[in-house]
C-alpha cells in the first residue's frame, strides 16, 4: 500500500527531523531529473535553508545554465545559486584529448567551484540569525545507485562515475541526505510530477556529468563546444517536434575529430564533421541506434548545414552498445 503521497509527507518529516529547526543543506544540481526532484523535495521540507548550487562548466547543453535557473528559482522556488565557472573549466580543459583526463579535470574542478561557494554559503547563513550551520550534503542517489555501489567493488567501480562528486561530502565534512534512495527512476519520475515539475524535465533525456567535453573527440575549444551546442539543440528540437523524444532514451550531436571537405557558394571549405547519437535502452548498459526514417535525418541535416557555421558533414552513428559505448568517449 505504497503510495507517492505518503511517501512525500514521510520523507518530508524525516529530512525536517534530521535536519532540525535551523539546520542547513547544500546541494549540487545539473537540471536533470534526480537532482530537480531531490532538490524540490528539500524545498518543500526545509525552503530556503536549502541551498542548491549550480556549476556552469562551460560544457553544458546550449543556454542550459539559463533554463535550470529559471525552472529552479522561478518555476519550482529553489534557493539556486549558478556560478559561472566556464572560462575557468575551458582553461583547464585547453589542449587535453584523453577522455579520462577531461573527465577528472572537469570533475575535480567541479568540487573546487563547488567548494568554495559552499563556504561562500556557510559563512553567509552563520550571519543569517534563524539559521544555523550547513551539515548536510544533499545527493540524489536512486535505490539502483545504492545497489550498485554496494555491488561493484573493486576495478569494475572506476567504469562508471556516476556522480561526480565523489569525495565531496567527507572533504566538507558534512553528512549525507538521500531522499532518493529507496526510489526507482520510474518513481522519481511520478515524484517529481507530484511535485509539479513539469513534463518535459521528469521525462529529460540524461546528461553525462562531464557534459560535451566527452561528446568532442580529441581537444576541446569554445569554438568547437559552440557547434555541437547548436547542432545538438537543433537535432532535439527536430526529434521533439517529431513526437519521437520519449522513445528515444539518449540523444545527442557529438563533434568527431579532423575535418572534411565541404562547398560553401563557390568555395571549398575544409569543416568539421558532427555525428548524430540516438539510443534505446531501458538500462543503459546495452542499447540500440534508433532507427530514424530518412527524411528526418535529411531535415536535421539539412538544419545543421544551413545553421551552424564550420560544419561541412553530419553522420548517423548506428553502432549499438555493446561493441560501442553510448558517449564517444
Ligand atoms: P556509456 O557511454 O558508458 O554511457 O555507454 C552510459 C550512460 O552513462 C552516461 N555517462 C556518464 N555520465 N559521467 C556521467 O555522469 C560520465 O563520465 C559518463 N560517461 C557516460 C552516458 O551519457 C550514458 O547515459
Amino acid at each position: 500500500d505504497w503510495t507517492m503521497g505518503a511517501f512525500v509527507d514521510k520523507e518530508i518529516a524525516r529530512i525536517r527531523a534530521l535536519v532540525g529547526e535551523k539546520g542547513q543543506v547544500i546541494g549540487a544540481v545539473s537540471g536533470g531529473v534526480d537532482s530537480t526532484v531531490a532538490a524540490k523535495l528539500m524545498q518543500e521540507a526545509i525552503g530556503d535553508r536549502f541551498h542548491a548550487v549550480l556549476v556552469d562548466n562551460g560544457v553544458l547543453r546550449k543556454d542550459e545554465a539559463k533554463q535550470v535557473k529559471e525552472t529552479l528559482t522561478a518555476g519550482l522556488g529553489v534557493n539556486l545559486t549558478v556560478i559561472d565557472a566556464s572560462a575557468q573549466f575551458l582553461a583547464l580543459l585547453e589542449g587535453v584529448s584523453d577522455p579520462e583526463k577531461k573527465r577528472k579535470i572537469i570533475g575535480n574542478t567541479f568540487i573546487d567551484c563547488f567548494q568554495q561557494k559552499a563556504l561562500e554559503i556557510a559563512a553567509e547563513a552563520a550571519n543569517t540569525p534563524r539559521a544555523g550551520k550547513i551539515e548536510w550534503f544533499l545527493q540524489g542517489t536512486l535505490y539502483p545507485d545504492v545497489i550498485e555501489s554496494i555491488s561493484f567493488k573493486g576495478p569494475s567501480a572506476t567504469i562508471k562515475t556516476h556522480h561526480n562528486v565523489g569525495g565531496l561530502p567527507e572533504k566538507m565534512h558534512l553528512k549525507l541526505i538521500e531522499p532518493l534512495r529507496e526510489l526507482f527512476k520510474d518513481e522519481v519520475r511520478e515524484l517529481g510530477t507530484s511535485l509539479g515539475i513539469t513534463y518535459d524535465l521528469v521525462w529529460r533525456h540524461p546528461f553525462p556529468g562531464p557534459g560535451i567535453a566527452i561528446r568532442i573527440i580529441g581537444t576541446v575549444t569554445p569554438e568547437k563546444v559552440r557547434i555541437v551546442q547548436e547542432a545538438d539543440q537543433i537535432f532535439i528540437e527536430e526529434i521533439r517536434a517529431a513526437g519521437l523524444y520519449r522513445q528515444i532514451s539518449q540523444a545527442f550531436a557529438a563533434l568527431m575529430e579532423g575535418k572534411a571537405v565541404g562547398v560553401v557558394g563557390d568555395q571549398r571549405l575544409h569543416g568539421h564533421i558532427i555525428a548524430l547519437r540516438a539510443v534505446q535502452t531501458t538500462d543503459f548498459m546495452t542499447a540500440d541506434a534508433f532507427e530514424f526514417d530518412q527524411k528526418f535525418l535529411k531535415r536535421v541535416k539539412n538544419r545543421i548545414g544551413n545553421e551552424v557555421e564550420g560544419v561541412a558533414r553530419v553522420l548517423y552513428e548506428i553502432t549499438s552498445k555493446p561493441p560501442a559505448t553510448i558517449e564517444f568517449e
